[in-house]
């Protein structure tokens, strides 16, 4: 089976092709349609929503009129360039200057991306916490109890359904993009169905929002970070699709670039499974700490991720587990607790975390616990500077530590997260190719992309990158199809 595939007489005209319907996909397909734009959406999963529809923590905008400060100024900028690193800071003037307008893109844009989901599209995002490396509060999630992730891609999701010039194909794999000279004219894809070799042909603008390949262990986590094997994960087993990319021209950049999260739950009734429920930052962001075997912190637990992971990993214990885990618990008291009552009631029913006292946690009874959390609580009322740098406490309300004092705790390990690397692409949502040349025909967005976080992506970032580069990458993809494709009548 090959040739334009026509499922209704609406896209007969060439549609634009959205390949992924994760979040940056579906920003891209809402303008797509916003601009009357027949969309043909395909994603290999059975079921939509890719990793986006699993975040916990929410979407970082600064400033926004939900955020409880407004000294933000150029912070959000600055925070995202010291935590690139690396890879922007010793990079060539022109790659600089590259990365600095994507840095500069998203983080400008990020009120009118919150706005967009509030706003036009009435998601709730009014609760705003503070993730690691960021220097204020500025990760929006909503006050219910839906997580952020879900609640905004159902409702996009359900948005587009409605739309007659949209259409979703499930169990759609795209092998192959299509290029002829200069231009990305379309994809290949494969069904199943009973001919495993037969693919379909699809022809229009592209706008690729694959993700990214964390989830891809013995494929391009091999290639690329090899000493990463055996790490659990938080994505599901998939393949990256950047090869796809590669394929037609499209250079890539700071594919040694993955996130390990510090905390992935270790499921009691399961410690060794290698796709693990993320502990969502919001955890710690809302007052949460992290307790060593002998009841002792070890780091700032709000620094970025790459800096408490790679503290964790020196100062916990190894478990012996096939998968590569420590021993690291995950503390609680009330005020954080109730700051994300519906994450802990989702966590507490799943036997991930569990309610207890401060008494009941120490080997030795109540001391080196009670000691800890009482020095972490003083330093939460102003009383004292917190032992590593700590300045931010979130909803933490512990005062006076008692053995019998009420606290949340569950078992916590570092798990691969993210894939910074990716496509190379420029403010425009354009990829480009090796000598910096855009492809035309091509867009991308959301994790499949690459340069934009350097060496360590700040916790709600990803959603927000999706949001804005989507959108950027679905008006010009609009443009374009208007422009060299037929349009419906
Ligand atoms: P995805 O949402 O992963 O979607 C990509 C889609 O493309 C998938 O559905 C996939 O099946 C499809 N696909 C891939 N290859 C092909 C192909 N060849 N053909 C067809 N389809 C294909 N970020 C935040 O900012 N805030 C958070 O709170 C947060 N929490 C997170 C919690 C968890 C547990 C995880 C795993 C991630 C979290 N992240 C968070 C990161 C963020 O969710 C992801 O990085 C982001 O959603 C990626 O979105 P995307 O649209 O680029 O890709
Ligand atoms: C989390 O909830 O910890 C994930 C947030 C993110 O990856 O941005």
């Amino acid at each position: 089976m090959s040739g334009l595939s026509t499922p209704s007489a609406l896209l007969q005209a060439s549609p634009a092709i959205v390949v992924g319907s994760g979040l940056a996909g579906l920003s891209a397909a809402s303008q797509l349609i916003f601009h009357h734009v027949p969309v043909v959406m395909l994603d290999r999963a059975p079921k939509p929503g890719g990793n986006s529809i699993k975040a916990s923590s929410g979407i970082n905008g600064a400033p926004t009129r939900f955020q409880p400060c407004d000294t933000e100024d150029t912070a959000f900028y600055t925070d995202t360039v010291v935590s690139a690193g690396r890879p922007l800071s010793s990079s060539t003037s022109t790659e600089r200057l590259r990365r600095e307008q994507l840095i500069a893109t998203l983080t400008q844009s990020s009120p009118s991306a919150v706005y967009w989901l509030t706003d036009d599209n009435a998601i709730d995002l009014s609760k705003v916490a503070q993730l690691g490396g960021h220097s204020h509060p500025r990760t929006h999630r909503g006050a219910g109890k839906k997580p952020p992730g879900s609640a905004i891609i159902t409702t996009l999701l359900d948005s587009l359904t409605r739309d007659p010039l949209f259409e979703l194909r499930t169990q759609a794999k795209v092998t192959k993009v299509l290029r002829e000279a200069d231009e990305v004219t379309g994809v290949e894809y494969k069904s199943p169905g009973t001919d495993p070799n037969a693919t379909t042909r699809l022809s229009g603008p592209v706008v690729f929002a694959t993700g990214g390949f964390a989830g891809d262990a013995q494929g391009m986590m091999m290639r690329y970070r090899p000493d990463l094997a055996g790490l659990p994960s938080t994505n599901d087993a998939r393949e990256g699709s950047q090869p796809l990319l590669e394929q037609v021209g499209a250079a890539v950049v700071d594919m040694d670039q993955v996130q390990v999260h510090p905390t992935g739950f270790v499921d009691p009734a399961d410690p060794a499974a290698p796709v693990k429920f993320l502990a969502a930052e919001a955890l710690r962001g809302e007052g949460g700490i992290l307790l060593l075997e002998d009841g002792k912190r070890f780091a700032n637990e709000l620094g970025n991720r790459e800096q408490v992971t790679n503290a964790l990993m020196k100062a916990a214990s190894r478990l012996e587990t096939p998968t590569r885990q420590w021993e690291v618990t995950l503390l609680l008291d009330e005020g954080a607790a109730t700051a994300l009552a519906a994450h802990l009631e989702f966590y507490v029913w799943k036997g991930l975390m569990r309610k207890t006292t401060v008494g009941e946690l120490g080997k030795t009874g109540c001391q080196t616990v009670c000691q800890t959390v009482q020095e972490y609580a003083d330093a939460a009322a102003g009383r004292t500077e917190d032992a590593f740098g700590r300045k931010a406490f979130g909803n933490w309300s512990l005062g006076d530590v008692q053995s019998d004092s009420v606290v949340y705790v569950g078992k916590v390990t570092p798990v691969t997260h993210f894939t910074m690397g990716g496509v190379v692409f420029n403010e425009y949502s354009q990829v480009l190719d090796q000598s910096g040349g855009v492809i035309r025909g091509l867009w991308a967005a959301g994790e499949v992309t690459g340069g934009l976080h350097g060496q360590n992506r700040l916790g709600g970032s990803s959603l927000l990158e999706c949001v804005v580069f989507g959108r950027i990458a679905g008006n010009a993809a609009a443009a374009f199809h208007q422009k060299h494709y037929k349009t419906v009548p």
